[in-house]
């Protein structure tokens, strides 16, 4: 994974961070390991018991905290870094950990964190070393940094988009009566990895089918399907770091009058919401684009999600496509439409695209038909 993050430009990345901490009134910004850390630096950390904190401020090369066994992941990086690494005796941790600080040159300042992100192993540790500074949230200008995909990260996503459809290519010839959710989500996610996916994966793939497909976030189960189902696979690839999250639904067999209405009514809505999306629309107008069609149909009690959220190195994450918000939308911008209508105890529609602002408009990068196939019949 580490190669295909080569040819991006951090340093240019690290000077964007230190526009966009002025412009939030910041003078700092300390991440942990997680998506903002490795969009800025390249570096992947897991998680773990040993703390790891990056430390940016204007004029200072990245601080890099971390565990001794870890800086091999630094040795060689392609641009300038002070590290500061600790061994296992945790009572050691304190002092480097000020040192990393006043390298940082974080005293008096007001620095950003991550909320969502920040553990508070790593919080403990910034505020025990005495060093007097403010903590703020940073989620604001991290968000404006990474709203605006490069065409690196654009390629990437492409890449994750078309793993993702060919893996559902992939095991279109399975979706039969008589296989269960559960085995469906298995040869999916063998797909995924076959055709190419990193192996973790954005989320496990939902396979919902019959009542269950009426329930967006369903996890798959062991019943089988049967003709007469509505059948609902959300699913996504990950290319170096960079996530698809795509959803069609499919009849098995004949479907009911009202489950072809409502496919055809939810088709529309993500057509809508293609057509308004376009630099300088709001996100809530996108939003509302695809509603109108719903509500207009009579469905839009039935409609009970967001039309979409941002989508990149998080599966979700700004800008989020939701009634509310006015961010305008700016070449760069990717995320997903995904309208909805779920009838309970009967069945669901939701026909999901990964889309990224043009100049001129609006690019798909998914392209898998929308119109509800019937299959296995
Ligand atoms: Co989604």
């Amino acid at each position: 994974m580490s190669a295909s993050f080569s040819s991006v430009d951090y340093d240019l990345r690290q000077q964007r961070l230190a526009q966009a901490i002025k412009i939030a009134q910041l003078e700092g910004m300390a991440l942990n390991a997680g998506p903002s850390l490795t969009y800025l630096t390249g570096l992947h950390f897991h998680l773990s018991e040993r703390p790891v904190l990056g430390l940016f401020s204007a004029g200072n090369p990245p601080v890099i905290v971390l565990p001794e066994l870890e800086t091999g992941k630094i040795s060689n990086l392609a641009y300038q870094t002070s590290s500061f690494a600790y061994g296992e005796d945790p009572e050691t941790w304190q002092t480097i950990m000020k040192e990393g600080i006043q390298a940082a040159g974080f005293s008096g300042r007001r620095i950003g964190i991550e909320p969502r992100v920040l553990r508070v192993l790593e919080l403990d540790l910034l505020n025990s070393t005495g060093i007097d500074f403010t903590l703020v949230s940073g989620e604001a200008a991290l968000a404006h940094l990474r709203m605006q995909k490069d065409e690196y990260e654009q390629a990437r996503m492409q890449k994750a988009v078309d793993i993702a459809q060919n893996a559902l290519d992939a095991i279109l010839p399975e979706i039969k009566p008589g296989i269960t959710e559960r085995e469906l989500a298995a040869k999916l996610v063998v797909a995924l990895l076959n055709n190419g996916s990193d192996p973790q994966l954005p989320f496990s793939p939902i396979v919902a089918s019959g009542p269950n497909s009426a329930n967006p976030h369903a996890f798959p189960t062991d019943r089988q399907l049967i003709k007469g189902d509505l059948l609902i696979i959300d699913w996504g690839a990950n290319e170096g770091g960079y996530f698809s999250d795509l959803t069609r639904t499919f009849a098995i067999g004949d479907p009911q009058q009202e489950m072809v209405e409502i496919a055809q009514i939810v088709l529309e809505a993500n057509q809508a919401a293609h057509n308004i999306a376009r630099p300088g629309v709001s996100a809530q107008e996108v939003d509302q684009a695809a509603r109108a069609v719903i509500e207009a149909a009579g469905y839009g009690d039935y409609f009970t999600h967001r039309t979409g959220h941002g989508l990149g190195m998080e599966g979700h994450e700004a800008p989020y496509i939701r009634a509310g918000n006015p961010i305008l939308l700016t070449p760069g911008m990717t995320f997903t439409i995904e309208p909805g209508i779920y009838l309970s105890g009967k069945g669901g529609v939701r026909i999901e695209d990964d889309v990224v602002i043009t100049e001129e408009g609006l690019y798909s990068f998914s392209d898998l038909p929308r119109e509800l196939k019937i299959l296995g019949s």
